[in-house]
């Protein structure tokens, strides 16, 4: 019985696996060779500010390591007395006398006429609680490995991003040609009031974290597939769905693991002028912005898994209609390793410029795998997984097809063992659509390896020969047809699937 007034279809929500009551117990925090720990693991106390470790400042200058402001190799080293002068971009300028003609600060000058608005003061603040103590690796292409960071440090480094002190990140021919931006002079250039709003949103966060200190932790975790699952064979059912046309992964996706709509640089364009989900999600919850630090580009079987992150501000609005609503208060409960509860997964689609592309076998094989490696935890019962909170990835921006994206999730999280909440941002269509294909497939208890041949079977049916940029027989009209054919004629099951 599907309550259609209410906006959603499927499995009610409240059956689905959340954070952390689906979770077991974690083991005790400690670094090891794959986990990086910034802080004194064995003072670490609920409401309490974490301690960093070492207490003493090792300076490491090599391309295994974050360079960092403090570094006595930093040929432009930290002089607190430069942030000091002024409101307007010059503190910036000051310390990167370099770029002092390039660089535009008409957002910021205007930001700063508005009252409560003041950019610089707030911003150093953070700064001056300069904690770092140990050097940060660089997650590189094809590590498995995870670092955990107090709040406090990230509010730290995000403070250092906002006055571009990284060294050796202000040009994009450098050594770290194949990181995300992380300092934050791109977000200081023109007049569009979207800049307007991503400042607002983002000094709200620095007068938050300097108000009150944060009290825990954040866990960043590099995750390479190394054997993506023999899908043709595959012979796992779908499990369950709950798909909605209202409300949003981060609202109604709490204690789910949500997905991020990344790009491979991660956090897309939120140092400049990028504004959609990716984007508006670093905002609200900017702790996720330090992972541009140190997050190389991901591969194809790559993903960042992000946990703890916490949410500082509301907002409305998308894209151009973009706006700062109010300072909000993240009441997500706390693990044992005192983070928030509130996993995201950052996976980047493909970018299409034509429909037809997205069909090629190897395409959605990418696709699949990509979406897998964010699923998939190594070792973990299905019963102890959250369901995954997700929606139009890569249709967005990447011009990727809803309906075919839709089934691909839902075969990666199968395979993952874990249930479905999908987003349809406002398309009721689209929301019957999968929801009927779900059922339609669920019934008929087709199992992945099936439906991977019969995507396969579009493309190289429906797909291979079209003269026209859009096929004239749609995926799902393709799958209904062939799986109700076969139900009555099953003698053409071993000859069309082979
Ligand atoms: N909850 C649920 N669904 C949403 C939400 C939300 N909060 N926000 C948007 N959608 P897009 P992409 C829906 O374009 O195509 C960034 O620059 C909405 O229907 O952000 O994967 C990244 O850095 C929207 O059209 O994702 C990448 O460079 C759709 O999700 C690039 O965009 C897709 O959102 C990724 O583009």
């Amino acid at each position: 019985l599907h309550n259609m007034e209410k906006g959603w279809m499927g499995t009610p929500i409240d059956e689905l696996n959340r954070m952390p009551q689906c979770a077991p117990p974690l083991s005790h925090l400690k670094a090891v060779p794959n986990h990086t720990v910034t802080i004194r693991t064995d003072l670490l106390k609920e409401g309490e500010v974490p301690v960093p470790y070492p207490s003493k400042f090792k300076d490491m200058w090599d391309d295994v390591s974050v360079k960092m402001p403090c570094s006595e190799k930093n040929l432009f080293p930290m002089e607190t007395e430069v942030y000091y002068c002024s409101f307007r971009g010059d503190a910036i300028l000051r310390y990167n006398t370099a770029h002092a003609k390039k660089w535009d600060f008409t957002a910021l000058n205007l930001l700063s006429s508005i009252p409560n608005h003041c950019p610089v003061l707030c911003v150093f603040k953070v700064l001056l609680l300069f904690f770092f103590c140990q050097p940060i690796p660089l997650l590189k292409s094809r590590m498995n490995h995870s670092l955990t960071l107090s709040q406090e440090q990230i509010a730290c480094l995000v403070a250092n991003a906002f006055f571009c002190t990284f060294p050796r990140r202000n040009s994009r021919k450098s050594e770290y040609c194949n990181y995300p931006e992380i300092n934050f002079y791109r977000l200081f250039e023109g007049s569009s009031p979207r800049k307007i709003e991503k400042l607002k949103t983002l000094l709200c966060y620095f007068r938050r974290v300097t108000q009150t200190r944060p009290k825990g932790l954040v866990t960043f975790t590099r995750q390479t597939l190394s054997n993506p699952p023999a899908w043709e064979s595959s012979q796992t059912q779908l499990t369950r769905l709950h798909i909605t046309c209202e409300g949003t992964i981060e609202d109604d996706g709490y204690g789910m693991l949500q997905v991020d709509f990344a790009n491979r640089f991660v956090g897309g364009g939120v140092t400049g002028h990028g504004l959609v989900q990716e984007e508006i999600r670093f905002l609200i919850n900017p702790e996720l912005i330090v992972s541009r630090l140190f997050t190389e580009a991901l591969e194809h079987n790559e993903c960042l898994i992000i946990t703890g992150a916490e949410q500082y501000s509301q907002y409305s609005g998308y894209a151009e209609s973009y706006k700062w609503k109010e300072s909000y208060k993240d009441e997500t409960p706390r693990d044992e390793w005192q983070r928030r509860c509130t996993e995201i997964v950052a996976i980047d689609a493909l970018k299409y410029r034509h429909f037809l592309e997205q069909f090629f076998p190897e395409k959605m094989t990418r696709e699949l795998n990509k979406a897998y490696c964010g699923f998939y935890r190594n070792n973990a019962n299905s019963r102890h997984l959250s369901a995954i909170a997700t929606g139009n990835w890569g249709c967005g921006a990447f011009g990727g097809d809803t309906r075919l994206k839709a089934l691909i999730q839902l075969m990666a999280a199968a395979e993952a063992g874990r249930d479905v909440a999908y987003f349809t941002f406002g398309d009721a269509q689209l929301m019957r659509d999968v929801h009927e294909m779900h059922s339609f497939l669920t019934e008929r208890q087709v199992t992945v390896g099936r439906l991977y041949n019969l995507l396969n079977q579009y493309s190289s049916l429906v797909c291979k020969n079209c003269r026209t940029t859009r096929p004239d027989t749609s995926l799902y009209s393709f799958i209904y047809e062939k799986v109700s054919s076969h139900a009555t004629a099953d003698v053409l099951d071993t000859t069309e699937d082979s």
